[in-house]
């Protein structure tokens, strides 16, 4: 089991405060002590496209390295893959989507286009020893195109492992995903891609994160994607919500049986290094000694997930 902790690049990159490199760092080694097994530290992108991780560099130098944690960052192009190995990332995240309309507000290509600036990158990482996963986004629902057919995912899965990628990220931008959609892609996908081989990336915009990650789990996926206190979204997908919360997916596993090997104390104690700099329409951390919501947690009297609020 791998649980892959993306707060740090897919939920801070969400924000519209600036968050302090110093905090970022705070928060990425604290997660590190969390037990997550991979933390996507943050994103070589433009910094005119998404100027909140715009010292990815600087937060790289700056982290604590604990043993057994892989640490990796996303990449858009060749230019973002040589800043990431200079920074010393374990391994690198490539993206693209099911979506054509999405990819041109995301990353100002097309599909074949991004596929086109995946090539020289599997092949520095290659020669630099470095694992390379593979985002697809809008794997069941875009918010510009509608319902994306399993098929056309299916094809893009073929032609990302045909250029080399390691692992595949089947990814819910908007959220919007069901239990037996996810079933049903999976049911296409895992005959011609070992489970081993592919994670799931859940937003949780619908409240349907944690039933998508088990009926992925029910699949054989052992590779999860979630973010702390379910941070999250994408700047350039209208509509898109936090990742499914690493605490609801541990919490999830756990009630299963299976032992996660991460402290979600910890994951809270996290939380709190970036929590003064989170925007407050979101869920955030009780105040000492107040009450926290019986579903997340987190109730301030602020917002929390709201749905079982246990304070007024
Ligand atoms: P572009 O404007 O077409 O690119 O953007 P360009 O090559 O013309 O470059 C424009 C400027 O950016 C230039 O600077 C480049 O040097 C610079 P200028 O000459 O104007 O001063 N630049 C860079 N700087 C630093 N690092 C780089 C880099 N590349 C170019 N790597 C580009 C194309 C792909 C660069 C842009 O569209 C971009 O950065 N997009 C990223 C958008 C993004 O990060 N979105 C969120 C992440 S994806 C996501 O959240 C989904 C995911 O979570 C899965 C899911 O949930 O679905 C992964
Ligand atoms: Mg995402």
């Amino acid at each position: 089991m791998r649980i892959v902790e993306v707060g740090p690049r897919d939920g801070l990159q969400n924000e519209t405060a600036p968050v302090p490199t110093a905090a970022k760092v705070a928060f990425v080694d604290a997660l590190a002590d969390s037990g997550v097994n991979e933390i996507e530290v943050s994103a070589f992108v433009s910094p005119r496209w998404v100027p909140q991780l715009g010292d990815a560099a600087d937060v790289f130098a700056a982290i604590a390295r604990r043993k057994g944690v892989t640490y990796s960052a996303l990449v858009p192009n060749r230019q973002g893959f040589d800043l990431a190995l200079a920074a010393g990332a374990h391994k690198v995240a490539v993206f693209t989507a099911a979506s054509e309309t999405f990819n041109r507000k995301n990353i100002n290509t097309s599909i074949d286009g991004s596929i086109d600036r995946f090539l020289p990158i599997v092949a520095a990482a290659v020669d630099a020893g470095l694992p390379v996963r593979g985002y697809v986004s809008t794997a069941f629902w875009c918010a510009f195109e509608g319902h994306i057919a399993p098929r056309s995912v299916v094809a893009l899965v073929d032609r990302l492992v045909d250029v080399g990628i390691d692992e595949i990220a089947i990814s819910d931008t908007i959220g919007k995903a069901t239990p037996d959609e996810v079933r049903q892609l999976l049911d296409l996908l895992l005959p011609r891609l070992p489970a081993a081989r592919v994670a799931v990336h859940f937003h949780d915009t619908y409240g349907r994160g944690v039933a998508n990650v088990l009926a992925a789990w029910d699949h054989g996926i052992r590779t999860v994607d979630a973010s702390a206190g379910g941070l999250g979204g994408c700047p350039y997908a209208p509509g898109a919500s936090g990742n499914v919360a690493t605490e609801d997916v541990v919490d999830a596993l756990e009630a299963r049986g299976f032992d996660t090997g991460v402290d979600r104390q910890q994951l809270i104690r996290a939380l709190n290094h970036i929590d003064p700099y989170l925007k407050d329409d979101r869920r955030t951390l009780p105040e000492d000694g107040s009450p926290a919501c019986a579903a997340c947690q987190f109730s301030t009297g602020k917002v929390c997930c709201q749905r079982y609020r246990t304070t007024a």
